[in-house]
């Protein structure tokens, strides 16, 4: 004990900056000079589980919650002025609302950057908007229960850097548009199933925004732009909206996408024909080009299986992607109608990773695949200067393998294949109906990759077979 009261007071801020307030202020127990230094602490972290429901139903006890509150006051109180860097505060129903927002008050006006509320209180707790025309904070992320309440402009946060929301609630007039331009300097958004916007226009507009995350926040709203000429990195994860009137992307890097689609959606996308009610849907989901052609000068462009479904529809407006140099979907069950259509407009792609290869065969199949025969097979894919190929989820099936050296065949710059097999290794060769069609398959994949790398991962035995052919 004596070892630990001679450290310098610098390194025992230091430790308790490490521990929760509640893990701080029981440590100091054990000395009298560290029970002052907790409290001056740079950071706070209080989460009213810690102190309410360790033992079941503690929280229902009278005085429980009473002493959680007077607890954080005193804290707060023996703080004082000082300046605080790091704030996390975490409270669930019961806990006095008027009081949450003292603290937070309290906490903004000693100046702190980095604050995390979530605050669940019955009702959706509102922030004081008072508190947050504020010169000093650089990370903001509220949490759940929250209701985005600052109508009126109140709020001008010049120096925050990242806004994270998740599962907040905007109220109604106020509009995400009307937050970024009280943030002009943000770089990092990230939206997590934030309630409440425009279901009728919504835009994402900053010309300081670097990285945006979007994880259904939208759920089909009517048009959704980006308006965001220095953004860097894109995760969009969402329904498709009917329209995107302005993808303002020029600067970005790196794209995922995932959109989704309902069954009946991905049905209407694949027979556009047979359905022209009012809703037609095939349609809007054509819109989505507007959205390649914003991020046509991407480096990186990785999507999933539903959005691979909706490109199908956009094959005639596909862009150029003159930047791209690493191209991946997760193929799933989905159609291949806009892969030759992709590999054809990126002429200088390098890596291809493709998750998973059986995709749903289709007439139009044949050419980057080897689905159906036809005369101009592998044209798509003879202009592609494709060097590395990246297969995951390989489960060994004889369409696949045929695939593969299909690609050997066809893709003339090709230096490596790496594979990697999904689970365990794949059937048996002498479990597979058509064993001796297979090792020849093998065989032949072999010979073709003499002249190509082709590493093959997760399967040893599979392996061996290849190279002791
Ligand atoms: C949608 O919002 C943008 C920007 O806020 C505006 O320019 C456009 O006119 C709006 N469109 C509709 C249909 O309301
Ligand atoms: C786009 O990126 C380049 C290089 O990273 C940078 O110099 C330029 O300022 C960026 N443009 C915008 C509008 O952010
Ligand atoms: C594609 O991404 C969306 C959004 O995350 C998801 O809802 C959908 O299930 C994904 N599709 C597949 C086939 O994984
Ligand atoms: C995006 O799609 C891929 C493929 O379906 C999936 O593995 C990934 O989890 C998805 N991400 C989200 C956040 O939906």
């Amino acid at each position: 004990m004596d070892r630990v009261s001679n450290l310098p007071d610098e390194l025992l801020c230091h430790i308790l900056s490490f521990l929760t307030t509640k893990e701080a202020a029981l440590t100091s127990i054990l000395s009298k000079r560290w029970r002052n230094m907790f409290v001056f602490g740079p950071n706070l972290d209080i989460d009213d589980s810690e102190f309410l429901y360790p033992q079941e139903g503690k929280r229902e006890r009278d005085g429980v919650l009473e002493s959680f509150m007077e607890f954080v006051d005193r804290v707060l109180e023996l703080q004082g002025t000082s300046t605080i860097n790091k704030v996390s505060l975490k409270c669930r129903t019961g806990v006095d609302a008027k009081r949450v927002d003292r603290w937070i008050c309290n906490v903004l006006a000693r100046g702190v950057s980095n604050l995390g509320l979530s605050i669940v209180l019955g009702d959706r707790y509102r922030l004081h908007p008072r508190g947050f025309e504020n010169r000093k904070l650089v990370k903001l992320k509220i949490g759940s229960g929250i209701d985005l309440g600052w109508c009126n402009g109140a709020i001008y946060l010049p120096m925050l850097k990242t806004l994270v929301l998740e599962s907040v609630e905007f109220c109604a007039d106020y509009k995400l548009k009307m937050l970024l331009a009280a943030c002009p300097a943000l770089e990092v958004l990230e939206m997590d199933n934030v309630k409440g916007l425009d279901h009728s226009n919504e835009t994402v507009s900053s010309a300081s925004l670097k990285s945006l995350i979007i994880k259904s926040s939208l759920v089909s709203s009517a048009t959704f732009s980006f308006d965001t000429p220095s953004l860097v990195f894109l995760y969009y994860s969402d329904f498709v909206p009917e329209d995107y009137p302005l993808a303002n992307l020029q600067n970005l890097s790196e794209a995922r996408i995932n959109i989704s689609l309902t069954d009946d959606q991905v049905e209407r996308a694949r027979f556009p024909n047979e359905y022209d009610d009012e809703y037609d849907d095939a349609v809007r989901l054509v819109n989505m080009a507007k959205l390649m052609s914003g991020i046509r000068n991407v480096q990186r462009l990785y999507f999933n299986s539903t959005t691979l479904e909706v490109l199908s529809l956009c094959c005639e407006s596909m862009p150029v992607f003159n930047n791209l140099k690493v191209l991946g979907f997760y193929s799933g069950k989905s159609v291949w109608e806009a892969v030759p259509v992709l590999l054809k407009n990126c002429p200088h792609l390098e890596t291809l990773c493709i998750t998973g290869l059986l995709h749903l065969v289709t007439e139009t199949c044949g050419d980057v695949c080897d689905c159906i025969p036809r005369e101009d097979k592998g044209r798509s894919i003879a202009s592609c200067p494709v060097k590395g190929i990246e297969i995951e989820g390989f489960i060994g099936t004889m369409r696949e393998i045929t695939m593969i050296s299909h690609f050997l065949e066809y893709f003339p710059c090709l230096e490596d294949i790496l594979i990697t097999v999904e689970g365990n290794c794949p059937t048996n060769e002498f479990d597979v109906p058509e064993a001796t069609d297979f090792k020849a398959q093998m065989l032949e994949l072999y010979y073709k990759s003499l002249s190509c790398n082709v590493e093959i991962f997760g399967c040893e035995s599979l392996l061996t077979k290849l190279s002791a052919q």
